[in-house]
């Protein structure tokens, strides 16, 4: 055993740009002096972290940041947040004008069209259950404000309300009551994605792996198995780009006493070393990271992408792309054909609307985050009720709206591989890095830890590669999903 502690070895290590990934640390396990671990470090100054595949015959990837948040330095206002709301209003209702609604009219119009069948489109200001069990909503548009009432005796309908929330933009159909102040809802319409979206397929040889949630700097982050997918990701010579959806640090003061349970205590300590890990994997791989919760960014959203002062040479990395939360690349693009849009979300929101929204509660909450992320597909918004995560209101416009309707839609947050499809965009949760954390226990979540997404972009054939080794055992067990 060594008289140095473990702590000090990664502390000296990184500081001289040397990952301390367990081959190494097992290295210099007899190591006792500062003076030979300084030897060491010499010695093994030019050990080569990069890898390149230089006979990958794969034509190189191509990504295009088509929509990337960059932080508005503006003292925020009241009117801001009226700016915000009205901007989201107006998308949203453009979006719902599209669809067949008869007889489209603005609320304040309401109080003349009494009996009448009409169609509006307004955003959710209260919801609640009349002393006989039926749905009482009161919409609000720039004109004014409406009841709506959902029978409980239409039960296709009022199942569709039970699991409406604040804030949402939605269109009715229905018939005035003859007062001229009460909806009868026939039909509640959400903004939507189209149907018939096509499969894209790659004209290209080449594939793009999914993770998320490394949480490098953690004393439970998975270091021999994260060296493992690296190794892997290197030798597949198919693997044209890496997509990684937020925690890529474990961060500093995201909960208390979480300076009891990592490596290195500061951002720059554990962004160094993400650097190093990024340094190793193959320069031909385009690596596209979006922020999260624990990556000393801010909390509000969208959150931008990574603080400059903690990744300067980090952003120097050719094939390093770094965008915010959420966000929107394309990949994979040529001139005969369009891409895959790739809509990056690292999902702060996802706990509320896996515990608040009633159809997907009683389905199991956040361990279906599929039905989380096509509620999003479908309010074509990423956390339409106000509260339900931190956000700061942008004047410009509301970044967290799903304007484009994207290929691919992935998160993180929940530290578990779930996969889903709605309307022909494929939806995937990745997995995480670290042992089950303090926020796993507290949802009752049990984590899928150490998987990544592998999707073939000619074939759209998706695996889920496991590279969690066998307690006590070196070997690593990558068995291949094949998800049909
Ligand atoms: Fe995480």
């Amino acid at each position: 055993m060594t008289e140095l502690s473990k702590e000090l070895i990664v502390k000296f290590l990184i500081k001289r740009n040397i990952l301390p990934i367990p081959s190494i640390l097992e290295q210099i396990k007899q190591i006792k002096t500062v003076d030979e671990l300084e030897e060491f470090v010499k010695k093994n100054r030019n050990v080569e972290n990069g890898v390149d595949n230089s006979d990958l015959t794969i034509k190189e990837g191509r990504v295009e940041v088509i929509s990337s948040y960059e932080e508005h330095v503006k003292k925020r206002e009241i009117s801001d947040f009226i700016t915000h709301y009205n901007n989201r209003f107006k998308t949203l209702s453009t979006i719902l004008r599209s669809r067949d609604l008869d007889n489209l009219t603005s609320i304040r119009r309401l109080a003349d069209m009494k009996n009448e069948d009409v169609s509006i489109i307004g955003m959710i200001w209260e919801k609640g259950e009349t002393k006989n069990g039926h749905i009482m909503l009161e919409l609000e548009d720039r004109t004014g404000k409406i009841k709506v009432l959902i029978s409980k005796n239409k039960s296709d309908l009022f199942e569709i309300g039970r699991n409406l929330v604040f804030d949402e933009v939605i269109a009715v159909s229905g018939r005035m009551n003859k007062d001229g102040d009460l909806l009868f809802a026939n039909d509640l319409i959400y903004p939507d994605i189209p149907m018939g979206k096509i499969l894209k397929k790659s004209q290209e040889e080449g594939s793009v792996v999914f993770t998320s949630d490394l949480h490098i700097g953690s004393k439970y982050f998975y270091a021999k198995e994260f060296e493992s997918f690296i190794n892997w990701i290197n030798s597949n010579k198919k693997v044209k780009y890496l997509v990684i959806a937020g925690d890529v640090v474990e961060g500093v003061g995201i909960f208390p006493g979480q300076e009891k349970e990592v490596s290195c205590a500061t951002l720059t300590e554990q962004f160094t070393l993400l650097k190093l890990y990024l340094e190793k994997i193959s320069k031909k791989i385009k690596i596209i990271i979006c922020p999260g919760n624990h990556d000393g960014v801010r909390l509000a959203e969208p959150q931008p992408p990574f603080n400059p002062k903690y990744i300067k040479e980090i952003k120097d990395m050719p094939n390093v792309i770094l965008v915010s939360s959420p966000s929107i690349v394309n990949i994979d693009k040529t001139e005969n054909f369009e891409g895959f849009n790739i809509l990056l979300y690292h999902g702060f929101s996802l706990p509320y609307y896996g515990d608040k929204v009633p159809e997907i509660r009683e389905q199991g909450g956040l361990e279906k985050t599929d039905l989380v992320m096509k509620y999003f597909l479908q309010r074509r918004h990423l956390a339409p009720s106000h509260g339900s995560t931190q956000f700061i209101p942008d004047i410009r416009k509301d970044f967290l709206l799903i304007e484009k309707v994207p290929d691919f839609f992935v998160t993180g947050h929940v530290h578990k591989i779930i996969i889903g499809e709605y309307r022909g965009v494929t939806l995937l949760n990745t997995s995480a890095w670290v042992k089950e954390t303090e926020y796993q226990s507290r949802f009752g979540l049990k984590p899928d830890n150490c998987r990544a997404i592998i999707i073939d972009l000619k074939t759209r054939d998706l695996k889920i590669l496991n590279f969690l080794k066998e307690e006590n055992s070196n070997s690593t067990n990558q068995e291949e999903i094949k998800i049909e």
